[in-house]
């Protein structure tokens, strides 16, 4: 039966199976290189839409952050160099984006999800969370940062 496909048909079949190997591997190939790390998805507990910064110890934090029509909470987060943090985020409405620009963080928080990942801050400075998903009249206003190495003002 399979002599009944054209020669030209047999090319495109093979040339397509072909490109699709090669996207795989790029993405895999990508995925090692730049040390990017799928974000986890937790099942949904309403205790993560508490926002808050929990310190589990020196340099070990927990952020449960939540996004909302136009903030996030927290807005500023202030830990010490070398901390490692772990971001759980969702939201109270629309789709969100959260995205720390310096570190290659890109993820969405989305109403009745919890996504999960970690980052380490070895660098002392401001890192600017945004939104850059399209939520709405306030979009561009919604941001958030993490503050390491300086003091909180009183
Ligand atoms: Cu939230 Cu755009």
């Amino acid at each position: 039966m399979l002599n009944i496909i054209d020669k030209a048909e047999k090319r495109v079949l093979v040339i397509t199976g072909l490109l699709l190997a090669l996207f795989v591997f790029s993405i895999l190939y990508a995925k090692g290189k730049y040390k990017t790390d799928l974000p986890e998805c937790l099942p949904y507990d309403k205790a993560y839409t508490e926002p808050k910064l929990v310190k589990l110890d020196e340099h070990t934090y927990q952020v449960f952050a939540v996004a909302q029509m136009w903030s996030f909470q927290p807005s500023e987060i202030y830990i010490p160099v070398g901390s490692e943090v772990d971001f759980f985020l969702t939201s109270k409405d629309v789709v969100h984006g959260f995205n720390i620009t310096e570190k290659n963080i890109n993820m969405m928080a989305i109403y009745g999800n919890i996504n999960k990942t970690t980052v380490r801050f070895d660098k002392p400075g401001v890192y600017d969370i945004i939104c850059h998903e399209y939520c709405g009249l306030g979009h561009q206003n919604m941001k958030a940062q993490v503050i390491v190495n300086f003091p909180r003002p009183k």
